[in-house]
């Protein structure tokens, strides 16, 4: 009889102890599981924002001296002015001669830091010198 019981315990008992304590574990356990996804989701948005302010070295602009990829460097900033060559108002030449360099004095020296020139050169920016 005692042994009868004993497997009574174990077939019923154990089992519906097992399925309770995973019903109270339920809901302690969704949370965890739904909390990295939030933050994850969290993370890639500001890596967006991280990569929206690219670094060059000056080695890199010095590889884009052609009039197929002119960049140049106006300050702190890269811009790819190639397809502001056949644009420029002052010619091309004067657009060429700054590509693969650093362009700040000339372009200070014609056109200052301030007014159409300078709106121009920054619709080109395509991020800062590392
Ligand atoms: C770095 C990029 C440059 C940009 C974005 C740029 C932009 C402009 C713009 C918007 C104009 C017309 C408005 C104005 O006269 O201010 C202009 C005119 C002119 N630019 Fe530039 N410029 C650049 C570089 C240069 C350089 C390096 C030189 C000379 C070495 C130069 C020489 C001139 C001249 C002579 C004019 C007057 C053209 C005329 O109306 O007769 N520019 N430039």
């Amino acid at each position: 009889m005692s042994s009868l019981t004993t497997t009574l315990a174990k077939v019923i008992l154990i089992p519906l102890a097992t399925a309770l304590s995973l019903v109270a574990w339920g809901p302690a356990v969704a949370p965890a599981v739904a909390a990295p996804v939030s933050a994850s989701a969290t993370v890639s948005t500001s890596q967006v924002h991280v990569a929206a302010v690219k670094k060059y070295k000056m080695a890199t602009v010095k590889k884009h001296k052609t009039a197929k990829s002119c960049w140049t460097v106006v300050g702190t900033g890269v811009y790819d002015l190639t397809k502001w060559i056949k644009k420029h108002p002052g010619g091309s030449r004067a657009i060429l001669s700054l590509c693969g360099k650093n362009g700040t004095k000339a372009f200070r020296a014609q056109h200052g830091s301030t007014g159409a020139a300078a709106r121009a050169l920054a619709k080109y920016k395509i991020g800062k010198l590392a």
